[in-house]
Formats: structure tokens, C-alpha cells, sequence
């Protein structure tokens, strides 16, 4: 032990010397370079120092606490200097997001995960299957909905509803549907059958709005029907605040949820994150509305003056999955939602009336430079999410299965990722996610997935767009 220490006053003097003899840094990669790579290694391999990605921790159990100590107060006995002295909260906190995202993908390197192609079979934990396209050739496929009888309304990207009707994807798209602001992140992002639609023929979409003035946009949300080829009827459902339009191309939001009666959809925060936690403003929230778009008498902000009466919860950064899941006693339901953290930090939260999720006063990512947004995860009157991706996985689409297809899915979330390109199943035991499982990966981007009143599960994938099913295999 004792070289160890010598070595690690000698590497704290140069540490302290160099920090007093320039600005420090904030980018996590930079400091680890700075005062950490001269021991556990340029890859964090190990050296002096242990490896900080094997996923071995000598001292303790690799939570964000223990690295946070770790890096704070250091083993001095053993030639871990503690840093507490010369990095502030908000910088031990980006190097944990950092070590964090290193010990993850170096332990993705080494898992194999199914990449399917048509007709192979996938041996997942719980069930088997195989994919299959059901449309192919399309733009970018954001969601779609359910028609009676199997077809099915698929809305891209560009603005164009398609349709599928007996298994073929019809070349002409729905005919006057709305104008929308296909940039960036913006564009026709989703298409929803309202649950009684053999009786009342709403579709409602949601989309970034084109403004008055040009060049900005906001999220909205109309319903209309489907004529001879044609959108028809159309009513505005919801439509933000003149005001609240923005040139910014980021965090629409949405998805388009109803139960019992109610819509709920979400707004990003339209890279304005401090407006997550203003009332007066639509962005960063959750909203429920009446399915016609009416604002529910018992909205927890309706008597609170000057906050908008649509808002159901708050603090969200860019809502990318929700999803009515039924409740265990057989009766209610509690609203689920995944959001897109910056770098790191995405969530799973179970969305309850009137709470405030926290964005961007607590947050378990970092900004896209590695720089910190703050130290704090975790405030009282804050709420927690039930889960965080750190890294990000940039999680979108959400559904709970239900079905007869694959029984032993049952009650399952399944979400999405853009990044990462995955499939991922999470085993629920009441309100904990107990496990997670990737059921595939790599072979697009997951923008949508969703499960059929029968119990398909139907997943839209971009780059090329196409519309896939899981098919069980016994
Ligand atoms: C002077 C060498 C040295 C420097 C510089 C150094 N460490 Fe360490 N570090 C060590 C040693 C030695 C250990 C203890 C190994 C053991 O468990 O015996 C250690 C342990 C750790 C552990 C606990 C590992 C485990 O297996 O539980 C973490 C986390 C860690 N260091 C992070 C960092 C970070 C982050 C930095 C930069 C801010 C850093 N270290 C800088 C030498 C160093």
C-alpha cells in the first residue's frame, strides 16, 4: 500500500497545483482526463487505480452515492485522492453521469443483443418471435392508430396520413389533414383511433402547429374523420397560447392517451426548460382535457389564477411516451410516461395529478457538453421517477401489454429508443420496474410501440420508415 500512497499525494499535489493554475473545468470528460485518467486509465480500464467499468466496486455497491463519496472524500489510505476539496457538487455530479454512461457501454460491448431479420426467431426471456413488416416505404412513421377490422392510419413525419387497409399500405395519403411544421423535431407526430371509433369515426392527431408568424411553432391537437379519402369534420381540440409559439425545433412532446372519458397528452419543454416549472406556460407539462377538448372542471389548476386549466402534472422535459396502464384492483388506471432526459437522466414516471416531475431542478443527466446542469437529483416536493436511463436511451413509444399473444408479457411495459435503437420489455411488479429486457436492437430507430385490441405489438421504425409486428413463435 504504501508506493500507492506516495504516488497519490504526488498525483493530489499535481491536481491541486494545476487547478489553482487554471479555470476548471466543467466538462466531465475533460476533468476525468485532467485528474483521473493518470490512474484508472485513458479508457477507465484501470491501472493504479482500479477499473471503474468492469462493474466491480471493491468498496461499496457502484450506486450514484458511492461514486459520489468516492470521488468526494477519496480512500487516502489507499491512494484515492478525494476531490470534495477542489470540484463543486455540480461537477462530481457530471463525473458520476460520465463514469456511469462509460460503465455502461463498455458492458454493452460485451452482451450480444437479437437483431433481427424477417423470418429469424428471437428467444427472448418470456417469449419467442419473429418480425414481420406490415408497411414498408414510408417517410418517417411516427405512431399509428387501430382500425376496426385490421387496417390501420399510419402518420408521418412530413405531415402525411396513410392508411393500411387489408394489409396493403395504399399509395395516396388522406387528403387534407392539417398543415404541419415538419422540421427538426417537429412534424405529424401522432394519429389515435378515439376508443369508440366504429360508433363516432374520431381520429385525432397531434402535431407541431405552424404559427402565425412564420418559422414558429407549438404542439396541437384536432380531431376530424375520414371520408371517401378525404379528413373531414375537423375540431380543435387544443391549440397553446398564441404567445407560447417558438422558433425552437426541439421537445413537442406528445402521444395522445384516453381513458375514461379524458385526453392526455404532453408538451416538451420546447428548449425553454426553466418554463417546465411556470403554470402560465403550456410547455414542460402534461395536460388532460375532455375527449372534446373541453377542460375538466377538476383539473388540479383550474382555480389556481393565471396557471393554464389544462395542465394534469408539470417539470417534464420532452414527453415521448404515455400510457394509460389499468390499475391492479381491476378498476382506474394510472397514468405512465417516459421523457427524454439532456444527457442522461431519461424517466420512467408514474404520472400523478398535480405533481411537479421536477425538470430542471433535479435531473439525473448532464448537458449534451458534459457540462453539469446541477447536483441535485432529488428534492422534497419533487418527484422521483420510478426509473432513470443513465445513459440516455432516448426512450419513445410506450404501451402496457395486454393480449393473448405473448401471456407471459402480461402487464409489461414495453417502450422504445431512437438512440439505442432497442425494443425494451419492463417487468412491472406493482409500481417497481423489477426487470428490464432488450428484445431487440439495432436495426432502426423505435419511434412507436404499440399493442393491438388483439394483442399484436406493432412497432414503427425509422431509417428505412416501416411498420413491423411481433409475431409469437411456440
Ligand atoms: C492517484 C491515483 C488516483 C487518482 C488521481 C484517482 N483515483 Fe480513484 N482510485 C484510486 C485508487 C488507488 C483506488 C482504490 C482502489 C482500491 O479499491 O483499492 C481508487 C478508487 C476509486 C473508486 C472506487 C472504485 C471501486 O472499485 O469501488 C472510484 C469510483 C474512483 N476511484 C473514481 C475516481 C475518479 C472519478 C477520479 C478523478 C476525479 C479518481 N478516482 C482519481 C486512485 C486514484
Amino acid at each position: 500500500m504504501k508506493p500507492f500512497r506516495t504516488i497519490g499525494v504526488l498525483l493530489g499535489l499535481t491536481a491541486a497545483s494545476f487547478l489553482q493554475a487554471q479555470e476548471l473545468t466543467k466538462d466531465a470528460t475533460k476533468l476525468y482526463e485532467q485528474l483521473c485518467a493518470s490512474c484508472h486509465g485513458d479508457k477507465m480500464q484501470g491501472g493504479q487505480g482500479t477499473s471503474l467499468i468492469d462493474d466491480v466496486w471493491n468498496r461499496g455497491d457502484g450506486s450514484d452515492e458511492y461514486l459520489t463519496r468516492m470521488i468526494t472524500e477519496g480512500l487516502p489510505d489507499v491512494g484515492m485522492p478525494g476531490f470534495g476539496g477542489a470540484l463543486d457538487a455540480p461537477r462530481v455530479r457530471g463525473l458520476v453521469v460520465y463514469l456511469r454512461e462509460r460503465a455502461v457501454r463498455s458492458q454493452e460491448e460485451q452482451t450480444e443483443y437479437a437483431k433481427p431479420v424477417e423470418g429469424m426467431e428471437v428467444k427472448g426471456r418470456a417469449a419467442n418471435f419473429r418480425i414481420e413488416t406490415v408497411a414498408s416505404g414510408l417517410g418517417v412513421p411516427w405512431s399509428l392508430a387501430f382500425l376496426p377490422g385490421g387496417d390501420l392510419l399510419v402518420a408521418e413525419r412530413s405531415g402525411q396520413l396513410r392508411r393500411v387497409r387489408g394489409g396493403v399500405l395504399e399509395p395516396e395519403s388522406i387528403a387534407g389533414t392539417p398543415k404541419v411544421w415538419a422540421k427538426s423535431q417537429g412534424g405529424l407526430m401522432v394519429v389515435e383511433a378515439h376508443p369508440d371509433y366504429a360508433r363516432n369515426g374520431w381520429i385525432y392527431l397531434a402535431f407541431s402547429d405552424p404559427g402565425e408568424k412564420a418559422g414558429e411553432a407549438m404542439t396541437a391537437v384536432v380531431r376530424g374523420r375520414i371520408r371517401d379519402g378525404r379528413w373531414v369534420d375537423e375540431q380543435q381540440i387544443y391549440r397553446a397560447p398564441r404567445e407560447s409559439y417558438r422558433s425552437a425545433g426541439v421537445h413537442f412532446g406528445t402521444r395522445l392517451v384516453f381513458a375514461e372519458g379524458y385526453l392526455f397528452f404532453g408538451i416538451g419543454d420546447r428548449g425553454a426548460q426553466d418554463q417546465a416549472q411556470d403554470l402560465k406556460r403550456p410547455n414542460g407539462k402534461i395536460h388532460r382535457v375532455h375527449d372534446d377538448g373541453r377542460v375538466p372542471v377538476d383539473n388540479p389548476f383550474v382555480k389556481t389564477p393565471g396557471a393554464l386549466p389544462t395542465i394534469w402534472s408539470y417539470g417534464h422535459r420532452n414527453p415521448q411516451g404515455i400510457v394509460a396502464r389499468p390499475g391492479t384492483s381491476g378498476a382506474g388506471f394510472q397514468l405512465w410516461e417516459t421523457e427524454h432526459g439532456p444527457r442522461g437522466g431519461d424517466e420512467l414516471n408514474l404520472v400523478r395529478r398535480g405533481a411537479n416531475y421536477g425538470w430542471p431542478l433535479i435531473t439525473y443527466g448532464m448537458n449534451y457538453n458534459g457540462t453539469p446542469i446541477t447536483s441535485e437529483t432529488g428534492r422534497p416536493g419533487l418527484e422521483q421517477p420510478v426509473l432513470h436511463w443513465t445513459p440516455s436511451i432516448a426512450a419513445c413509444g410506450l404501451d402496457v401489454y395486454s393480449g393473448d399473444q405473448f401471456p407471459g408479457w402480461r402487464g409489461n411495459l414495453l417502450t422504445g429508443s431512437l438512440k439505442q435503437q432497442e425494443l425494451r420489455r419492463l417487468v412491472m411488479n406493482g409500481e417497481q420496474v423489477i426487470e428490464q429486457e432488450v428484445l431487440f436492437r439495432g436495426i432502426g430507430r423505435v419511434r412507436s410501440v404499440q399493442v393491438s385490441r388483439t394483442g399484436d405489438v406493432y412497432v414503427c421504425l425509422e431509417e428505412p420508415g416501416r411498420v413491423l409486428r411481433l409475431v409469437p413463435v411456440k
